[in-house]
């Protein structure tokens, strides 16, 4: 659609959680001119909803490396070494910074930082506010910072695609707006420089952890774009999300990890704790390894869940240190002081996304990405947990550094992404084993904003991929999920169904459709188990031929 109003600036930060928001005060404390523009309101998206905290090497005893090792390991082979480095070395300093723009956290008995556990940590490192409410609070002291500080925002904007130069350099973002007054309609902001921050996927999924606003709309928009996406099969399942009945849609209520940090109990209808015994941490395995546990023990009983037990905590220990999730519970009838909760995994978190560098460069020059929606190569195939929001503070702060340096932002086409990973102009990389190249096209065309699916695709995309690509996968389930997907495509292409309207949520479902397709080609085309991608036809990780990344670009025919 044709621009109606437009704006100009230095950069332009789509996305509003903690990385966008980080991003947009660094730019404009570097005195750049700094626009945010945000889908809903600059608090609705997922970083206020983040429980359990940030972890960081703040504690005594602990270090960095300490930190890098538990990362490379729930990473599973697929990490980039150096983008660890720099998140755990930089880490501890981000969040004293965070602290100084306003964030407050739950302090110890001494005054300093008062840190917990959490799967796949080998020491208390994660430090939280308002008890489990930690996401909240970072959201809050970051919105009053920007809010205090000036910037220009515009809300309830959904980005549509990037606006290029004859040289194909990042120019702006065109956007959908709705009741902003002067910037309604589709409009656009210009810029040299665009910092993607826009979040997940999780709503690719008919039960998340994520909001509404979670559709994959920077993924989608890099992809048509052109820029390069990385590792989307690694979808992480939240282990311990609450158990609302199997139909449940939409976003569901999350039960920390902290939780078990604390102490909490992972059992069975029996009450047999089923994790002692299948990994040194039992019940705080890394995350992967806790949601296979307690599939496996839901196949072995034919039960919907398990159960979260943390009576032992009492009432004055629910009520100070998870209030949040008190609340959460009581309010679906379940007293977690009296009664185990009812869990079951669900879909939480994208470790991959937009191929980054250090710099939070993207592939096309001038477009940077931070937060869930960037794989800087830090999570590898399972991101530890409470690293996200460390990787949205320290890489929102790199690339507002890499921009007010003058940074031209992109790696190009034929820069490198993650140090250390290979030729360039490979489309899918080897960690040390080299490119491997296919010519088989990822999608049959090239996508575009148009044609729009029909107004009920959204939760038939949501179906199709949580039943043929959700916890468990295999070749069959794969392929059933992108038959249908591809049937989708084309009824929207040929005009079938109801007519779509352009607005808000037909160009998400179109989001959706793109980045599930996407997604489920990386999925069948990585024919192992690894991580958080569980193929039951392949049960084995696969070093040999899969210690590697599956990275897309689109527009070329090919991966
Ligand atoms: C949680 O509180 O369990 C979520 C932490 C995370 O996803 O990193």
């Amino acid at each position: 659609p044709a621009p109606g109003w437009s704006i100009d600036a230095d950069v332009v930060v789509v996305g509003s959680g903690v990385a966008g928001l980080t991003a947009a005060l660094r730019c404009e404390a570097a005195g750049l001119r700094t626009v945010v523009v945000t889908k809903a309101r600059l608090d609705a998206g997922s970083t206020r909803w983040a429980q359990g905290g940030i972890a960081a090497a703040l504690g005594e005893g602990d270090t960095p490396e300490q930190h890098l090792d538990d990362t490379l390991v729930a990473g599973a082979g697929l990490c980039d070494e150096e983008a660890v480095r720099l998140l755990v070395t930089e880490g501890p300093d981000a969040v004293r910074r965070l602290i100084s723009t306003g964030a407050r956290f739950d302090t110890d008995t001494d005054g300093g930082i008062a840190l917990t556990r959490e799967g796949g940590h080998h020491r208390r490192r994660i430090a939280h506010a308002g008890g489990d409410a930690t996401g909240a609070e970072i959201s809050r002291a970051l919105v009053e910072a920007v809010q205090a500080r000036g910037l220009r925002t515009v809300e309830h904007a959904l980005v549509l695609d990037l606006l290029t130069d004859a040289e194909g350099r990042t120019a702006g973002v065109t956007l959908h707006v709705m009741g902003e007054g002067a910037h309604d309609g589709v409009g656009a902001v210009h810029a040299p420089a665009v910092v993607l921050a826009t979040g997940g996927m999780g709503q690719v999924f008919s039960a998340t952890t994520n909001p509404s606003v979670s559709t994959g709309d920077g993924v989608a928009l890099a992809l048509r774009a052109g820029a390069e996406v990385s590792d989307l099969e690694f979808v992480q399942f939240h282990p311990t999300v609450l158990f609302l009945g199997p139909d449940a849609e939409g976003q569901q209520p999350l039960v920390s990890e902290a939780v078990r940090g604390e102490g909490a109990h992972l059992v069975d209808a029996d009450g047999v704790r089923f994790m002692v015994g299948q990994h040194e941490l039992a019940e705080l395995a890394p995350r992967d390894i806790v949601a296979k546990g307690i599939m496996r023990r839901m196949r072995e009983k034919g039960a919907a869940h398990m159960y979260l037990d943390a009576r032992h905590f009492g009432a004055e220990m629910w009520e100070h240190r998870f209030p949040t999730i008190l609340a959460a519970c009581r309010a679906h009838g379940i007293d977690p002081v009296t009664e185990p909760i009812p869990v079951a995994p669900a879909a939480h978190y994208a470790s991959g996304g937009v191929r980054t560098d250090s710099a939070g460069r993207t592939t096309v020059p001038g477009l940077y990405a931070c937060g869930e929606v960037a794989c800087t190569g830090v999570h590898g195939a399972n991101r530890l947990a409470s690293n996200s929001l460390l990787e949205g503070l320290v890489y929102a702060e790199r690339i507002a550094a890499d921009i007010a340096a003058g940074g031209t932002g992109g790696t190009g086409t034929g820069g490198t992404a993650h140090a250390g990973t290979g030729a360039a102009d490979a489309p899918v990389r080897g960690e040390g084993g080299g490119p491997v190249r296919t010519a088989a096209p990822v999608l049959p065309e090239t996508p575009q904003l148009q044609p729009l699916p029909a107004p009920e695709d959204r939760s038939a995309v949501q179906r199709i991929m949580t039943e043929g690509a959700g916890v468990l996968r295999s070749a069959g389930s794969l392929r059933r999920a992108a038959e249908e997907l591809a049937e989708l495509q084309a009824a929207a292409a040929e005009g079938r169904g109801k007519r779509p309207v352009p607005g808000t949520e037909t160009w998400e479902t179109a989001n959706l459709l793109l980045v599930a397709r996407v997604l489920v080609e990386a999925a069948r085309r990585r024919e192992e188990t690894r991580g958080c991608h569980w193929r039951e036809d392949r049960p084995d990780r696969d070093d040999q031929q899969w210690r590697r990344h599956i990275v897309v670009r689109l527009g070329e025919g090919r991966t």
